[in-house]
């Protein structure tokens, strides 16, 4: 397995695959890996014949207030992780290889960004899409990997390879979750002993929405009220969002019929936390 950090590089050992006609799956990551980006490397494994794993704590999609500074980093435990996978490529930059000197181009897009995350992180999903792009550029694959946990962010990749005409393949890849029901996540790390027994009001809040929707209730309002009146039992817990919008464009719908996504964001003390479950 190589570990790349310049672009060159990369370019060189991805050509070189591609004149021998080899097919590339990527699965862009800020690191810190764990099962659910685990679960990404394995559709990529199975379904390409090299497979690159892209690790990078992007800065252009913190806002200022947010936890750029400490968010966990290892590379050398993300390494082993990989190595067990069988990725063959690790791209690690630094933010001065993938922003250099005069950077000042960006992605950006009118709908599906300005709901759920986009309402309090309001230049997050400029931040995504630019370095996606960019990492699509340099790492050229024929498939990329996402997980729904992000779920948002997986809409907004879509739609931005449909509008731009990227060529790649976009794949969507369940929630991995702790026994406990918890979804994984590298912020999982932030939260104390009591919290974590806290963050669990997020997977049984929606359970509750789950079972309403699929006993025939149809109507959004009555579902947010149910996960938002068992998330607010929770003495720890702060609520961000509680929606229900249309999976394809994320805006908010009243009647629940078609791909749904139910997804909601949580704080638990400092630490905010997102989940979510798509229906239909
Ligand atoms: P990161 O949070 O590291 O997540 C990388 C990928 O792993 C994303 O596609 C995310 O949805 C997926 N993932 C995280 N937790 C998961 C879980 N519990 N189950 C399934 N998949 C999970 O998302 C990002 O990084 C960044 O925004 C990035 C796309 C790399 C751009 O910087």
């Amino acid at each position: 397995m190589k570990i790349c950090s310049t672009v060159k590089e990369v370019r060189e050992q991805v050509n070189a695959w591609k004149k021998e006609g080899l097919t590339i799956g990527f699965v862009p990551t800020m690191g810190y890996l764990h099962e659910g980006h685990r679960s990404l490397m394995e559709a990529a494994r199975k379904n390409n014949d090299k497979v690159v794993v892209s690790i990078f704590v992007n800065p252009m999609q913190f806002g200022p207030t947010e936890d750029l500074e400490s968010y966990p980093r290892d590379l050398e435990k993300d390494a082993k992780v990989c190595e067990g996978v069988g990725v063959d490529l690790i791209f690690h930059p630094e933010p001065e290889e993938m922003y250099t000197e005069g950077f000042c181009s960006y992605v950006d897009m009118n709908g599906l960004t300005t709901e759920l995350c986009g309402r309090t992180r309001p230049t997050h999903f400029r931040g995504v899409q630019t370095v996606v792009l960019k990492l699509f550029n340099i790492v050229k694959p024929d498939n990329a990997y996402f997980g729904q946990k992000d779920a948002q962010q997986l809409a907004v990749i879509k739609r931005m390879v449909t509008d731009l005409n990227v060529d790649i393949t976009i794949t969507g890849c369940p929630i991995v979750r702790e026994e406990d029901g918890l979804a994984k996540s590298s912020r999982n790390t932030y939260l104390n002993a009591d919290e974590r027994k806290a963050a669990l009001i997020l997977s049984k809040s929606l359970a509750i929405g789950k079972e309403l929707i699929e006993k025939g209730e149809t109507d959004a309002a009555k579902v947010k009220k149910a996960i938002s009146d068992n998330i607010e039992t929770e003495p720890l817990a702060k609520i961000d969002y509680v929606d229900v919008v249309d999976f394809a464009t994320i805006t908010p719908v009243d009647t629940i019929k078609g791909e749904t996504l139910v997804a909601i964001a949580v704080y638990i003390g400092k630490t905010r936390l997102i989940d979510n479950f798509i229906i239909g």
